[in-house]
């Protein structure tokens, strides 16, 4: 089973020419509301790719952004039995998109951060779990999951999304040490890379000192597998009229969890992902709608 513990949101997505910098404003003829949040878009993306269970842990608020996001979870064939109703707004994403499908993104935790590790509890957490985290939730929380996964023998992918300067260091470090697949970004890995290298590390050496599989994804330019075992593997893109970028890195995470799920080896796994990702920036919004046909991944 695939459990992903994390973030749900309402996305709010302004289409501009250009994305405003700090002290300017920019009008957009209007706004598009998709479902978002980092976890449910990756939750979305493994149910998709997989005919598995996949379960969402998770908080939304009791109004009507909330409704929404469990209707649109059930849409797509995704467990809610685990995501909260709780006394805090639905999270919400406020988007500004460009013309090359670029964005910005300002998150709202709301909901989000009542997010407890405690609500695993019920749920069968074996040595055939694979969960998935990122960081768009409480780190404490994400830490107390990824300690339960690993001793029920199930395997941790962290998506290290966003990257932001606040977490503290020791925990960081902790999670990482928990943690079986790491998925970043490059501006993450440079993140990551302070904590646990000297400034001229590689991603391979990361990889090494933290003691799992890396994957970094580099948008256009592809996928690179730094396996633990020394292995590495890039996967180019596929080329694709790029609409809206948003959510491809999540897409990548979900498709990559069913894959393994379904008894993928780890580079045939980022190979499904890549594809997946390539797709998911050919459509508006974070998740494609649940009427979407399913692709091949
Ligand atoms: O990764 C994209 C997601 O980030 C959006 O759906 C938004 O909700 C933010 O969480």
């Amino acid at each position: 089973m695939i459990i992903v513990f994390g973030s749900i949101n309402v996305d709010l997505v302004a289409r501009v020419a250009e994305i405003a910098r700090p002290g300017e404003t920019v009008l957009a003829p209007g706004y598009d509301t998709f479902f978002g949040g980092k976890g449910a878009n990756q939750a979305v993306a493994a149910a998709r790719a997989s005919d598995r269970c996949v379960m969402m842990v998770g908080a939304v608020g009791n109004d009507s952004f909330g409704q929404g996001c469990l209707g649109n979870f059930a849409a797509h064939g995704v467990d809610t039995a685990a995501v909260h109703c709780v006394d805090a707004p639905t999270g919400l994403a406020f988007i500004s998109v460009d013309r090359g499908g670029e964005n910005a993104i300002t998150v709202a935790s709301g909901a989000n951060g009542l997010i407890s590790a405690q609500w695993l509890d019920g749920l069968v957490i074996d040595a055939s779990t694979i969960c998935v985290m990122q960081m768009e939730v409480s780190l404490a929380e994400n830490l107390s999951c990824a300690r339960w996964v690993r001793a029920a023998g199930g395997k941790v992918i962290l998506n290290f999304a966003p990257a932001g300067p606040d977490n503290d260091p020791r925990q960081v470090d902790e999670l990482l040490q928990l943690i079986d697949i790491l998925v970043v970004n490059e501006p993450e890995a440079e993140v990551i890379g302070r904590h646990v290298l000297p400034a001229s590390g590689t991603p391979a050496e990361m990889a090494r000192r933290i003691g799992c599989d890396l994957v970094l994804t580099r948008g256009a330019a592809g996928v690179d597998l730094h396996a633990l075992d020394g292995s590495f593997l890039h996967q180019n893109a596929q080329p694709v009229e790029v609409v809206d970028t948003t959510g491809a890195g999540d897409t990548f995470v979900g498709a990559l969890a069913a894959a393994l799920d379904e008894a993928a080896t780890l580079p045939e796994a980022v190979g499904t992902a890549t594809e997946a990702a390539s797709q998911a920036c050919t459509w508006s919004g974070a998740q494609p709608a649940p009427t979407h046909h399913k692709q091949s991944w």
